[in-house]
């Protein structure tokens, strides 16, 4: 089954194609992290505006980048939630009148269902069930993957999403957008030690996370010095360290808890190499292993929507011809496809 994936959930538009036997077959990303990088943040209408006028070239590219056409199409997924409602409209209006063009069915798919099953997209892939942890902008959650629609949210982020919190303290520092990848580079040359940033919720039972207090410390500290280059980078360390920290200790109390072998990392955040490099040393102590996406399906991207759609609609599962979104969609509403 051959499947075309449309991911328009935020500031990327990304397409992929899937087939069941052969896996992923293309892909193609479009960023808009430009157009939205004067204003600090995705601006919504902007972000929906952008995908109207790049998803049809995007998809052309990808189809005319294989000996493929559309009509070689059995299925199309697109992503209906969670995200900004403009941008998923854009994304499965489009899907689903192709689909009705073409006579296949169509298929909604759940960002974060995405990201969490994007490390089978590679070839070292973990077996269920697994430990995932999900860091992007808009979450922050420790799951138990038992199997695809197997999910039990474990902990997850009392306020701020951890990619969040990077993006607004990089806003404070003055280090643009997005914030994650500005503070890790700030952090390489920052001084160890001169600032140590509290690990939120370390010091509680259970397994969930805050980052609203860290950005409150991030502010203080930054209003009480003169924010030279070299302030900017040991705060930045300091935040860098902090945040990774709590990941990292939440993980290992979730590897005890389970007594689960694998831990897969997924979403943006999973990009970040200081906690890359801890969740490794983690998996070497905890006799375990840690799974990374490549850093292009630890972000937004195609090929883990495109996936998701081919694991369903052979499932038995396609949508009515009304085109919907779920903005708001919890990943434990999920259920398992039919096969
Ligand atoms: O998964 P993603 O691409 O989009 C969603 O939020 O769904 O994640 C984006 C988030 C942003 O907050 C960005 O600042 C963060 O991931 N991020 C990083 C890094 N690269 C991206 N955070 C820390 N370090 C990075 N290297
Ligand atoms: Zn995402």
């Amino acid at each position: 089954m051959l499947v075309l994936g449309i991911e328009t959930s935020c500031d990327e538009t990304a397409v992929a194609l899937y087939d069941s036997e052969m896996g992923l077959l293309a892909h193609r990303l479009y960023s808009q992290v430009e157009l939205h990088a004067e204003y600090g943040g995705v601006v919504p209408e902007l972000a929906a505006r952008d995908h109207i006028r790049k998803l049809v070239p995007l998809i052309n590219e990808l189809i005319t980048s294989t000996s493929l056409a559309l009509p070689d199409l059995d299925g199309v997924a697109y992503t209906t939630g969670p995200g900004l409602s403009g941008a998923l409209l854009v994304g499965a209006s489009l899907g689903r009148s192709l689909a009705w063009g073409l006579g296949i069915p169509a298929i909604g798919v759940h960002h974060m269902e995405g990201h969490l099953l994007a490390p089978m997209l590679e070839d070292d892939k973990p077996d269920y069930p697994f430990l995932a942890l999900l860091v992007s902008g808009g979450h922050t959650l420790l799951a138990d993957v038992a199997g695809v629609g197997r999910y039990t949210i474990l902990g997850e982020s009392l306020d701020d999403a951890v990619g969040e919190a990077f993006d607004k303290a990089a806003k404070l520092l003055g280090l643009g957008y997005p914030g994650g990848p500005a503070i890790a580079q700030a952090a390489e040359s920052g001084t160890p030690d001169r600032f140590t940033f509290p690990r939120p919720m370390t010091d509680r039972p259970g397994l969930d996370f805050s980052y609203s207090g860290l950005k409150t410390f991030t502010l203080t500290t930054a209003s009480k010095h003169e924010l030279d280059e070299q302030t900017v980078a040991d705060i930045a360390l300091a935040f860098q360290e902090a945040a990774t920290d709590s990941l990292v200790i939440k993980c290992r109390r979730a590897i005890k808890q389970t007594g689960h072998y694998a831990l897969v990392v997924a979403g943006g955040v999973g990009a970040n190499q200081s906690l890359r490099s801890k969740l490794a040393a983690l998996a070497k102590k905890e006799n375990s292993k840690v799974y990374f996406p490549r850093p292009e399906f630890c972000t937004d991207n195609g090929a883990m929507i495109a996936q998701i759609g081919c694991l369903r609609l052979q499932g038995g599962e396609s949508d009515p011809l009304a085109v919907g979104v779920r903005p708001r969609w919890r990943l434990s509403e999920l259920e398992q496809p039919g096969v």
